[in-house]
């Protein structure tokens, strides 16, 4: 048996080609989330850890356990699941986009005929996203946190969620922004919060974050002005993307934006927008 020097004695778990598909099928009937077989590790190496908390002995019996208790056990699935990779500012030119023309001047326009704006990071992970975007209004739209604009960020993984939520982050996550945007937007923690940063409360404020599934109902009405889901369908069968994309048609405002991931694309997929420049769509009247 290997040791680990510090655990002691590593324990494996069975898991069998049955056991994968029949995790595998799950994950995409009830996340969207289509698992290549080269990911059967990185499922094994995910969900050990929960199979240890609940004493299962192999992944026959977790599969068992979870399908019997989907109602409390898909959460801590999949938590456990999903890949949360994200930053402030990635993929920066969708935020200078925003702050650039014609689509700040079409926003501007929106916010006065409207009064309000509405946006939507759907895929949020912990928070980033929404928060790059609050400072990009914070800074582009004059007198931002008195006017009805507002952003709905959710995910389908509850500890991201919170993440966001808190708005606390480890001060390395913002180590690539100019010292005016440290400054202005990032408080620094001291004593036990020594070594974080927490997002300044009038972003906090335009934020609204909650957990969702995009594959379930979506209680908002919208319409949004704009939505971000980036680096989201990429874990998506096309058929899904296009079910995806086709309600997010339906979510936006006429010639409302929807920004997707740099390795994603709706080619071939959804006829319900216009590419108007990289990886960013305009819905078609
Ligand atoms: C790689 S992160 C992308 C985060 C951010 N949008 C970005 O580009 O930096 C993908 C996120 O999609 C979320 N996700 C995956 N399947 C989902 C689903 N069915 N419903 C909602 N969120 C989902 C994951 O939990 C994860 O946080």
């Amino acid at each position: 048996m290997a040791m680990n020097r510090e655990r002691g004695p590593l324990v494996t778990f069975e898991f069998t080609d049955r056991d994968f598909t029949r995790l595998r099928d799950l994950v995409r009937k009830l996340t969207g989330i289509s698992l290549s077989d080269q990911k059967r590790e990185l499922v094994y190496g995910r969900l050990t850890r929960r199979l240890r908390a609940l004493g299962i002995a192999n992944f026959r019996d977790y599969c068992d356990f979870l399908e019997a208790n989907l109602d409390h056990e898909l959460e801590h699935f999949t938590n456990a699941i999903t890949t949360n990779l994200t930053s402030f500012f990635r993929e920066n030119h969708h935020f200078e986009m925003i702050a650039g023309e014609p689509l700040h001047d079409w926003l501007l326009r929106r916010l006065q005929e409207n009064g309000r704006l509405r946006f939507w990071s759907a895929g949020c992970s912990t928070g980033e996203e929404a928060y790059s975007l609050a400072i990009t209004l914070a800074e582009t739209i004059p007198d931002v946190f008195n006017r009805d604009v507002k952003i709905l960020a959710t995910d389908l993984d509850t500890n991201v969620v919170a993440t966001g939520r808190a708005g606390i982050y480890p001060e390395n996550r913002i180590e690539a922004l100019s010292g005016e945007r440290k400054r202005t937007w990032f408080q620094k923690g001291s004593g036990d919060s020594a070594g974080m940063v927490k997002v300044a409360d009038e972003l906090r404020g335009m934020v609204t974050f909650n957990p969702l599934n995009l594959m379930g109902d979506w209680p908002m009405r919208g319409p949004f002005d704009i939505i971000f889901c980036r680096n989201v369908v990429i874990y998506f069968d096309k058929p899904t993307q296009a079910t995806l994309f086709d309600r997010y048609a339906n979510m936006l405002c006429d010639d409302g934006v929807l920004f997707i991931g740099h390795s994603e694309t709706m080619a071939e997929i959804c006829t319900r927008f216009d590419l108007v420049a990289k990886t960013m769509y305009r819905k078609l009247r």
